[in-house]
């Protein structure tokens, strides 16, 4: 949710870095955005309303590539706006000290009114109505002689997350950077400093970067980077070798990145189960988990938090534990459970699937049940984000970076970590050999079944051309592809602004049925599982009520092909690997929606990837 990037260097412009990292990160946020650039002259700020290419418009008319090269410092943001409308005051960077001191904040000063009202009496003037423009006074009223103690004293009076990075006129050639529940890498090229808040905006640059902790304060200089603690105490970061490469964040001829993504998951998902599987016991090898089979054991009950997509794939984990491991599982939404004075304690394992590993409520539900004693994992994708430090183990994903706000291999890979994981534990206690044994080789299967189901592309492109001026769909399961039905109602709002919902298939008579009619199409995932039978009936009655049924079906399947109006055709799969198989084609079907209702696909109205606030 919003992005930083700052940028140092004793010769290069700042110019072209800071605007091509921002466009990478604007999948954080992207209703303005802003630079200050730092030269001898002093500190100059552009901001611009809109996507980050108004900015480079606005900059190609104002700034002269001959003028360029004198800025070899600056910072950048691209905002998600929390407090105050998306306009050009509010938009980042926020100034201070008569225009000397420029500051790009990520997260939310929660105290910032009583700082506000307290800087007010003492004579100074607010341009914006952000809680982050308090922050740029407060460092200018700090400022004794010492750039980065400033921030650390205006720091300790900030209640809530920060990310931030701030130049000053007063201290040419500096850039001070913190981090408080917001991340924030510094990325150390052979001549230039990049800092951003993830690392998709620097392996432009260089593969070598430093995660800053929460309470890290560092002076960045051309030359050099000093980390210390707010109280001013040295502190030593590791520098840590990022292996994403460049290709992986770009397009690669695909006309969105969500399509991309679509089409990177046989690859995606190949990365995330490699070296996992041990055939020969019939499990898995999870080292990450770092649980033994006694630890494994002794487990009396599993949660699973998470929000959005993330917790679809976690309600996907209960039927998966539930069956394989027989051990009760309760996936929660991250904010409730948070706040619901959850009843956990070290007999349960709480895990927290997070693509992000950044979500503000995922984060704080980790914390929760860390105090509360709970065995507690991770299962994220960013390699050193937040949730995946602080769970202490747990298992990275492996997908690659996901730029699309919609998240689409992210669900696919969490749902085959849970599988996993789910084996393992099952193997430690009821779970026979030949089952285990069965489910190794259907889950090595797996990255050919899903090519399967993307050659159906063209064919789900067709069906979404009839729907496409549809408002309002019904997506209907039953069982483990209960929470696939949610995941493709998800999908279709956010990319396509369908209004759309997910139901029980057996729940849609006991209400929503009324709403059915010739405009309602209905989504039914028929896919072989216990139970298709039953919702092969509640097609029945949605298409008594003339609503049209879209089915995802399994090839062969000729019943459930005659019973709905149009079949998007899947692969046979088991049923463990069905809601993957059925999201996969749903996906697509969003996607085609979307395409033909002329939506902004990759950054839909209104979101941001990270979600770094309550
Ligand atoms: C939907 C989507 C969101 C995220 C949710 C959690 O396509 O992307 O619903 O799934 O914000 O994000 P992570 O997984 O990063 O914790």
């Amino acid at each position: 949710m919003c992005g930083i990037v700052g940028f140092s260097s004793l010769n290069k412009s700042a110019v072209g870095p800071l605007v091509n990292g921002l466009r990478r990160l604007e999948y954080r946020g992207y209703d303005s955005a802003g630079v200050a650039l730092e030269s001898q002259d002093g500190i100059k700020v552009y901001k611009q309303t809109g996507k980050v290419a108004e900015l480079d418009k606005l900059l190609s008319h104002a700034l002269p590539e001959s003028e360029r090269g004198k800025y070899t410092i600056g910072i950048a943001h691209t905002r998600w706006a929390t407090h105050g409308l998306p306009t050009r005051a509010n938009a980042h960077p926020h100034v201070a000290d008569n225009g000397n001191l420029a500051l790009v904040h990520n997260g939310i000063i929660e105290n910032y009114a009583a700082l506000r009202s307290g800087l007010e009496k003492r004579g100074i003037k607010f341009l914006s109505q952000t809680d982050t423009e308090v922050l740029a006074h407060l460092v200018a009223t700090f400022d004794k002689g010492d750039f980065l103690v400033a921030v650390s004293e205006a720091l300790k009076h900030v209640e809530g997350t920060y990310g931030i990075a701030t130049i000053s006129a007063r201290h040419p050639g500096e850039m001070i950077v913190a981090r408080k529940g917001s991340p924030l890498v510094i990325g150390v090229g052979e001549k230039d400093i990049v800092v951003a808040s993830d690392v998709s905006a620097i392996v432009a640059y260089t593969h070598q970067v430093i995660y800053l902790k929460d309470g890290d304060i560092a002076r960045i200089t051309p030359d050099g980077i000093d980390v210390r603690s707010l109280d001013n105490s040295p502190v030593t970061r590791e520098m840590q070798e990022v292996d994403w490469d460049i290709g992986s964040i770009e397009k690669g001829g695909y006309e969105h990145f969500m399509l991309k993504e679509i089409f990177e998951q046989p690859d995606a998902l190949a990365n995330t189960i490699r070296g996992r599987l041990d055939p020969s016991g019939g499990t898995a090898f999870l080292s990450g988990l770092s649980l033994s089979p006694r630890e494994l054991a002794a487990v009396g009950r599993v949660v699973i938090i998470g929000c959005g997509t993330s917790l679809h794939a976690g309600m996907v984990g209960k039927y998966l534990f539930e069956n394989l491991a027989d051990i009760p599982t309760s996936p929660e939404q991250a904010a409730e459970f948070r706040y619901s004075n959850p009843i956990v304690g070290p007999n349960d394992w709480v895990i927290a699937l997070s693509q992000s590993g950044e979500t503000a409520d995922t984060l704080a539900a980790v914390r929760e049940s860390i105090r509360k004693g709970a065995l507690v994992s991770g299962l994220c994708n960013v390699v050193g984000s937040t949730i995946a430090r602080e769970a202490g183990r747990g298992v990275y994903l492996h997908a690659g970076p996901e730029i699309s706000v919609a998240s689409t291999k992210a669900f696919t890979a969490q749902v085959i970590a849970l599988l996993m994981t789910a084996l393992k534990l099952g193997r430690t206690r009821r779970l026979s050999f030949e089952h285990g044994d069965r489910l190794v080789k259907e889950i090595q299967r797996i990255p050919e079944i899903i090519k399967e189901v993307l050659a159906e592309n063209d064919a789900i492109a067709k069906v979404a051309e009839k729907y496409a001026s549809a408002d309002d769909m019904f997506f209907i399961g039953r069982g483990i592809l209960y929470p696939a039905a949610l995941e493709g109602a998800l999908k279709i709002k956010e990319v396509a602004y369908v209004h759309a919902e997910g139901y029980q298939a057996a729940e849609l008579k006991h209400g929503p049925i009324a709403l059915l009619s010739e405009k309602t199409p209905v989504v039914a995932l028929l896919a072989d599982i216990p139970g298709k039978e039953k919702t092969l009936g509640n097609v029945q009655e949605c298409r008594a009520r003339h609503a049209p049924v879209i089915g995802i079906v399994t090839k062969g399947d000729e019943a459930a092909a005659a019973a709905v109006t149009d079949a998007l055709v899947v692969p046979h799969a088991s049923p463990e690997i069905a809601p993957i198989v059925s999201v996969v084609a749903l996906q697509l079907l969003a996607y085609h929606v979307a395409r033909l209702r002329g939506c902004e696909i990759d950054q839909p109205r209104n979101l941001a990837k990270s979600v770094t606030v309550e």
